[in-house]
């Protein structure tokens, strides 16, 4: 019971990492607001939850429509009393649209913009006065490997995420006397449904040669590290954002290829 007596809304809790999370938060002890545009599968995701023991409700949250994400905010005020953790998670891209610089469709880079960076102020905008009524809180927003890199493609998508980091260290920077604490999650690959829908096997194995580990990153690996930080086992932690990403960033890959040149 690690986040008993804690109350969290998870956005894009019916699939992937926000399920992961919202399904262990549930377990150790948190009711769970699961807000999703596909509310069809957040009723589903509560009541696999609820069936399991645990305490959750779901509710349509779009996250990129501000009224929408102050409805969910309140609504699950209104269902469970208080707010004490927020899981701003939702997070979008689009491998056709949002490539290079020079090519790139700029009403695509506005909606990754607004989906994906926009929707964690204003999630952190209408939960904070409940989480400053409540005595405290922790906001977690997911970023992505891709916000610590450059790349040839998904320049949004990355901007996004980089940003998404240094706003989670302006949030843990202005609310921290309220004991509001704000980190993230970095995940590198993780095979959630739509990653695995979306890579043909040749391309899990180019991504797994460059991981340190033998194994690509589960939707858990995630979710565990979202219980930690919603619990107050990582009180004196703030502004931070985990890389959780497998040892896949860590080598410089040059260095195989010079290996490779000196063997001839
Ligand atoms: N899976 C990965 O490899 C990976 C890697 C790095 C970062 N991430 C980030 O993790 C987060 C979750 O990704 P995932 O792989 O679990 O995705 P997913 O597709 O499995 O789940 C995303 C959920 O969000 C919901 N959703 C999408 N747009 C929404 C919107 N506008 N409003 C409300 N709900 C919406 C979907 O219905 C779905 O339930 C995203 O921010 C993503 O950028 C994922």
């Amino acid at each position: 019971m690690r986040v008993a007596n804690k109350v969290a809304l998870i956005t894009g809790g019916a699939s992937g990492i926000g399920l992961s999370a919202a399904t262990l938060l549930a377990k150790e002890g948190a009711k769970v607001m699961i807000g999703d545009f596909n509310v069809e599968g957040a009723k589903q995701a509560a009541a696999q939850i609820t069936a399991a023991g645990g305490e959750a409700q779901a509710v349509f949250l779009d996250a990129g429509d501000e009224a929408s994400i102050k409805a969910a905010v309140e609504a699950t005020v209104e269902a469970f009393g208080k707010l004490t953790v927020l899981f701003n998670n939702v997070g979008l891209t689009n491998l056709q649209k949002d490539v290079d610089v020079v090519n790139m469709d700029l009403a695509e880079w506005d909606r990754l913009m607004n989906v994906n960076l926009k929707s964690v102020l204003l999630g952190a905008r209408f939960a904070i006065p409940y989480m400053q009524q409540a005595g405290g809180g922790s906001i977690i927003n997911t970023a992505s490997m891709a916000g610590f890199a450059g790349d040839n493609v998904r320049s949004a998508y990355g901007s996004s995420k980089a940003a998404v980091v240094n706003l989670t260290r302006y949030i843990a920077a202005q609310y921290g006397k309220d004991n509001i604490r704000c980190n993230g999650v970095a995940p590198g690959l993780i095979l959630t449904p739509a990653a695995k829908n979306n890579m043909p096997q040749e391309m899990l194995e180019i991504f797994g040669k460059y991981n340190a580990l033998p194994y690509h990153g589960e939707a858990d690996d995630i979710g565990y590290a979202v219980v930690y930080l919603a619990s107050d086992e990582s009180k004196f932690m703030t502004g931070q954002t985990l890389q959780i990403e497998g040892g896949h960033y860590m080598k410089n890959p040059t260095i195989a290829d010079i290996e490779e040149y000196m063997s001839k």
